[in-house]
């Protein structure tokens, strides 16, 4: 067993690091309070390969692994959770399964602009009424000859409002269950496909998300994404590879609170001595360095998993992939509560970037699966055996 990361993997951990410090952690506050997409960044992500990381060099990505993946999406989250889900969303729901699903036609007409950053796509599973039990969809395509009729509406679309696509999970045989879902691309601009604006959230200000209308909404065949009543697996194994991204998220932004909340602890005097000398503080360090750590190893584990599944099918990484989601955004949860109680009365305050972690470490053990859903997840893994 190797604890080591290869030359490639600490180099895209260095490049996106030094990204991130230099053109994103500026950026940061400021894009949260306006609540303003980041353009300019999602561009420099595209210049330096983020946005495909894992997908060949053939279809115009960086051609990296998935554990440098998880690497750079830490990275990049740890300066700014909105632009670090931008990218989750982009490289896990919607490149991934194009890579692993998609004909060589549409490899080439949507992969390939999707993961050199020319393009930038969503992912359209959650309905209003449904997002926990997600093949209980209303949202039904229709087959009239070589075409589909789209209508019903997703909500919640991380990077709905800027996407040049949408993978967009429908109900076209109700009789089938979740074996009557299909899977389609929706470009932005087809007739009867709305965009809604952005919705208003307790934190990733930056990175938008909407409703998304469909109304008579006709697409080619060719468009379909595998085969008819394929949509929900698609769905679902897409998943067990964004888990990662969204736990890699979880820990950057925890890892950013603590690196902050540690060196508060040692310029900040109280009772006459740094706060870092008290044991009360050193005992909430200990805990979230832990943590931390722990978070890392399975979510390293979860993306050498899925890495090893590129090479050989057989290879599933459901349960590690949630293990990893649930244990990061729970702990994500735990790590900046006791960080900004560290911080005082600071914490608390939008002059510092302590809520601003708060905040955005919520939405982690909501979306890509709940914490009630990772849990039900692992169980049935486990009793299955
Ligand atoms: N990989 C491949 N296939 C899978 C699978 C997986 N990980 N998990 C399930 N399946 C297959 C099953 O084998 C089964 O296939 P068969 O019909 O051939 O037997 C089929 O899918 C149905 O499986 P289940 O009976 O287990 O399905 P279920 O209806 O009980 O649902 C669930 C299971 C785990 C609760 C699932 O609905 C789920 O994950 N819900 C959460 C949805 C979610 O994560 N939504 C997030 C939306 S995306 C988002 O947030 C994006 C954003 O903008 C950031």
């Amino acid at each position: 067993m190797e604890f080591q990361l290869t030359e490639e993997q600490q180099m895209v951990r260095k490049m996106a690091r030094e990204f991130a410090e230099r053109d994103v952690a500026p950026k940061a506050r400021e894009l949260d309070a306006e609540s303003r997409w980041p353009t300019e960044l999602v561009k420099g992500m595209a210049e330096l390969g983020l946005l495909g990381v894992a997908v060949p060099e053939e279809f115009g990505g960086a051609g990296m692994d998935n554990v440098s993946y998880a690497l750079a999406i830490e990275e990049i989250s740890r300066a700014c959770a909105s632009t670090g889900v931008i990218m989750s969303v982009n490289n896990s729901l919607v490149c991934d399964p194009l890579n692993k699903f998609g004909s060589d036609a549409q490899k080439k007409e949507w992969l390939t602009p999707l993961a050199s950053g020319e393009k930038l796509g969503c992912f359209g599973l959650t309905e209003p009424s449904s997002g926990s039990d997600a093949s209980d969809m209303q949202t039904v395509a229709v087959k009239d000859g070589d075409e589909w009729v789209i209508d019903g509406s997703k909500n919640w679309i991380t990077n709905g409002p800027h996407a040049d696509m949408i993978l967009v999970f429908c109900c076209t045989d109700r009789s089938q269950g979740a074996r009557g879902t299909t899977a389609f691309i929706v470009p932005k601009g087809t007739p009867g496909f709305n965009p809604q604006p952005a919705d208003h959230k307790l934190g990733i200000h930056a990175a938008h998300s909407c409703t998304m209308f469909f109304e008579n909404c006709r697409i080619p065949d060719s468009l379909r994404v595998g085969e008819p009543g394929m949509g929900f697996k698609i769905a679902m194994s897409t998943l067990d590879g964004g888990r990662i991204g969204i736990a890699a998220q979880a820990l950057g932004i925890a890892q950013a609170a603590f690196e902050k909340a540690v060196a508060y602890s040692q310029e900040r005097k109280a009772f006459g001595e740094p706060l870092a000398k008290k044991q009360a503080i050193q005992f909430k360090i200990a805990d979230m360095a832990m943590e931390l750590d722990a978070a890392r190893v399975l979510i390293l584990r979860a993306a050498w998993m899925k890495d090893q599944a590129v090479k050989d099918k057989s290879v599933r990484h459901t349960q590690q992939s949630a293990m990893a989601k649930l244990y990061a955004s729970e702990m994500a949860t735990r790590v900046t509560h006791q960080a900004l109680q560290i911080f005082g009365g600071y914490g608390y305050s939008k002059e510092y970037d302590m809520e601003r972690h708060y905040r955005d470490a919520r939405i982690t053990e909501i979306y890509e699966g709940t914490s009630e859903i990772m849990r039900i997840v692992i169980a049935a893994t486990a009793l299955k055996g």
